[in-house]
C-alpha cells in the first residue's frame, strides 16, 4: 500500500470531470481506496479525491475528527459517485486549504447545509446530511470531481495567502485555526 504522489494545481487530471465507478466488482478498486487512505493519512489531509492521485475517477474519502465539527466526530467515509444538494440557500464563508494547492489557504463560501448521497464499496446508496465543517468537506472533495479547486470559488481573493506568512502576522487568526483548516 503506497502513498501516492499528489497531484498540484494545473495537472489536467484537476481539471476535468472524473467519471462515475460503475464496476463495484473490479479488484483494483479496494487497492486504490486503501491507498488514497493511506496518502490523505500521510499528508495529514481530511478529505482527498481521487483526481489528486491522479485518478479521474468519482472517488472521495474524507474523515472529520471531533475537535473541527462542533465537537461531533464524522467516521471515516468512503464515497463513489457523490451528488450534493444544499439544504438551505444560506452559505458562509470559511478558510479552506488544499493538498493540491499546497501552502495556501483562502476564504470560500459554501452552503452550510447539505444532503449528500453516494456509492459505498458494494456499490449500495448511502444518503446523508451534512452542516458546517462537515459540509464543507464534502463540498470542497466533490468539487474536485468537477474539475474545481476551492481558488476557483474564491469571491474575494485578497484572502488568498500563504499560510506561513498569515501565522507571521498579527492581528489574524491564529496558526492553530488556520491549520485546522487543512487540508483537503
Ligand atoms: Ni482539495
Amino acid at each position: 500500500m503506497p502513498v501516492l504522489p499528489i497531484a498540484l494545481m494545473g495537472a489536467n487530471v484537476l481539471k476535468r470531470r472524473a467519471v462515475e465507478v460503475t464496476d463495484f466488482k473490479d479488484s483494483l478498486l479496494r487497492g486504490l481506496v486503501d491507498d488514497m487512505l493511506e496518502t490523505m493519512d500521510a499528508a495529514e489531509g481530511v478529505g482527498l479525491a481521487a483526481p489528486q492521485v491522479s485518478v479521474s475517477k468519482r472517488i472521495v474519502i474524507f474523515y472529520v475528527p471531533a475537535a473541527r465539527n462542533e465537537g461531533i466526530e464524522i467516521p471515516l467515509t468512503i464515497m463513489f459517485n457523490p451528488v450534493i444538494k444544499p439544504l438551505k440557500k444560506t452559505r458562509e464563508d470559511g478558510w479552506e486549504a488544499c493538498l493540491s494547492v499546497p501552502g495556501l489557504i483562502g476564504e470560500v463560501s459554501r452552503y452550510t447545509a447539505i444532503s449528500y448521497r453516494y456509492q459505498d464499496i458494494t456499490g449500495a446508496i448511502i444518503e446523508c446530511e451534512a452542516e458546517g465543517f462537515h459540509a464543507r468537506v464534502v463540498q470542497h472533495e466533490c468539487d474536485h470531481l468537477d474539475g474545481i479547486l476551492y481558488p476557483m470559488r474564491m469571491k474575494d481573493m485578497s484572502t488568498l495567502a500563504f499560510v506561513d506568512v498569515l501565522n507571521s502576522e498579527v492581528g489574524q487568526p491564529s496558526g492553530s485555526e488556520l491549520q485546522k483548516s487543512m487540508s483537503e
